[in-house]
Parts: C-alpha cells; sequence; structure tokens
C-alpha cells in the first residue's frame, strides 16, 4: 500500500445506503430539481421531508414521497405542505423531520425552494422584490435557524443556487442577486458551523436545468439562452434533473466532509467556478 494512503485502503465495496439513519429535509421537493434530490438521497437511505406549497402540488409531492418509500432503501418519506418564507411552515417542516428521525435528529438540510422569475431592471417591483428575496435569501436564513439545534455533528447543508449569479443574464437583477446570496450563505456558515459544530455547508449552482420553473421562462429568454446552451463543454444539451440530484448527493454524504463552503458549478462546464 502507498505511504499517500496513510494506510487507509481506498478501494473495496462502496455503502449503497450511505445515508441509512439520517433524516432530510428538502425544501421544493414535489417538482423539478428538489423531486430528483428527494428521490436521490432516499435511495441513499435517508428519510427525506418532501416539501411543496401550492396545493395543486399536493399529489405529485406524495409520489415523490411514495418513491423515496418504496425504492428498498428502508427510508421513509413524508410530504409536507409548509410555506418557506413563513416561520409556520418552518416549524411543520422541523416537526415533521423530527417524527421521521428516531434519533431526533435532522442530518441533512437542503434548501432548494426557489422563484426564478425574471423582470427587466426597468419592470421590477417593490413586490415582486419582496417575493423572490423571502423565498430566496430569507427562507434559507430562518429554516437554517429552526433547523441547527437538532443538526448533529456530521451535518450537512446544501443551497441550491445557480450560474446565474454570475453571468449576467439580462432580467435577472433580482434572480441572480439573491443566488449570489446562497454562495455567500456557504462560505459564511461553513466558518460559523464548521469547527464549532462540525457542519458542512456547500451551494450547488446548476446552470439551465429542464424544469418548469425553465419553461415558465418567456420564449425570448428561452431563445436567448439556446446558443450558449449549444456551447455546453460536457454536452450540448440541457441539464437535466439526473445530473444535479446525484452531485447534491455526495455533498449530503461523509465522503464530502473536507468540501466546505465551497460553490459547486454543476453545469456541464459552462462556467467553470
Ligand atoms: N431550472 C433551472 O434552470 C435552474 C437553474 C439554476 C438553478 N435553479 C434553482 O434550482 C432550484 C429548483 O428549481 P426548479 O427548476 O426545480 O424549480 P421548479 O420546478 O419551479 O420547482 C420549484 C419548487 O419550489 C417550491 N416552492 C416555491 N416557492 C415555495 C415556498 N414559498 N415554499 C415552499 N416551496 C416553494 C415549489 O413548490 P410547489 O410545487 O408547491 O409550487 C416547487 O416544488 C431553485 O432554487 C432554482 O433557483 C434552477
Amino acid at each position: 500500500m502507498s505511504q499517500h494512503t496513510n494506510g487507509v485502503a481506498i478501494s473495496g465495496p462502496r455503502a449503497v445506503y450511505d445515508l441509512a439513519g439520517k433524516t432530510a429535509i428538502v425544501t421544493g421537493s414535489a417538482r423539478g430539481i428538489g423531486a430528483g434530490i428527494a428521490i436521490e438521497l432516499g435511495r441513499r437511505g435517508a428519510n427525506v421531508v418532501v416539501n411543496y406549497t401550492s396545493p395543486k402540488s399536493k399529489q405529485v409531492a406524495e409520489k415523490v414521497a411514495d418513491q423515496v418509500a418504496s425504492c428498498g432503501s428502508g427510508a421513509q418519506s413524508a410530504a409536507i405542505q409548509a410555506d418557506v418564507t413563513s416561520h409556520d411552515g418552518h416549524k411543520s417542516l422541523v416537526d415533521a423531520a423530527l417524527r421521521l428521525s428516531s434519533a431526533s435528529h435532522i442530518d441533512i438540510l437542503v434548501h432548494n425552494a426557489g422563484n426564478g422569475d425574471d423582470y427587466y431592471l426597468t419592470d421590477i417591483t417593490e413586490e415582486f422584490y419582496q417575493m423572490q428575496t423571502d423565498i430566496n435569501i430569507k427562507a434559507p436564513i430562518f429554516l437554517t435557524q429552526k433547523v441547527l439545534p437538532h443538526m448533529p455533528k456530521g451535518g450537512r447543508i446544501v443551497i441550491i443556487g445557480s450560474c446565474s449569479a454570475r453571468m449576467g443574464v439580462p432580467q435577472q437583477t433580482v434572480y441572480a442577486a439573491t443566488k449570489a446570496a446562497n454562495e455567500a450563505f456557504a462560505r459564511v456558515w461553513s466558518t460559523e458551523l464548521g469547527q464549532s459544530r462540525g457542519i458542512t455547508v456547500n451551494c450547488v449552482n446548476p446552470g439551465p436545468v429542464a424544469t418548469d420553473m425553465y419553461y415558465a421562462s418567456s420564449q425570448e429568454f428561452i431563445d436567448s439562452l439556446k446558443p450558449m446552451i449549444d456551447s455546453t463543454p460536457a454536452e450540448a444539451r440541457i441539464g437535466e434533473v439526473r445530473d444535479i440530484a446525484p452531485i447534491v448527493g455526495f455533498l449530503c454524504s461523509e465522503e464530502s466532509r473536507w468540501v466546505t463552503g465551497s460553490v459547486v458549478s454543476s453545469s456541464g462546464g459552462l462556467l467553470f467556478f
């Protein structure tokens, strides 16, 4: 064995259910990227609180929770309607996670719920600014506050940001700013929660991903991104949920212990940083 491995064997079978016994909250996980993350964590053995807010998402959220509970890993799941911008919503999510956890722990918190509406600078209203900053900035701060008393050493926090934070895409004044804030959360919280609590915090930045949020954009916006998508280094296509979920799965695992305060570009190479 090489001395550079410090005597630790790095081959051998990989634990398939590497999150068994852990409990996770994934916000906004009825659809899109969040649903993929919930199922990925469940496949790895974690109990998962699946979260939605619109009544019309109840059925799809329950279907995601069923997929988690029936994937064969032994994970349990619950679909919880809760608005992540409200303190009552935070309480509902924390209470649901504690019901799923036999150890009364919340080991994993994934801040995925987001609003991606786009407006030119001249069209931004104070109401829109308030709504988008409440979901994308305020919610991660105050939900994390509520979860921290229950998060043990080894806890994992992942925030879904966006490459938009760094790209200067027209119509994204508020969205890009909120996603830049998400990156800042990872850096600041990694130092606040690292040595003192043993928690890692990372931000995952997808490029364009084929979800409801993407297709809710105007045709003008979608058309404007096509040349960029066609030039994606990894493959000439839009990102898919299956490209993003395993990256978050890794960042929630014990094996990611040496990654914290990072912004992980998950864009097929559209942005390297
Ligand atoms: N799609 C992309 O191209 C892309 C690219 C980069 C980053 N992202 C980021 O990835 C994350 C997920 O995006 P997506 O494309 O998967 O979005 P999506 O398909 O629109 O799904 C958004 C989810 O967030 C939930 N949500 C919205 N507001 C909420 C609130 N106040 N409380 C609780 N849940 C709420 C929605 O709940 P309901 O189902 O109840 O409506 C839904 O489940 C977002 O943070 C987004 O900014 C997306």
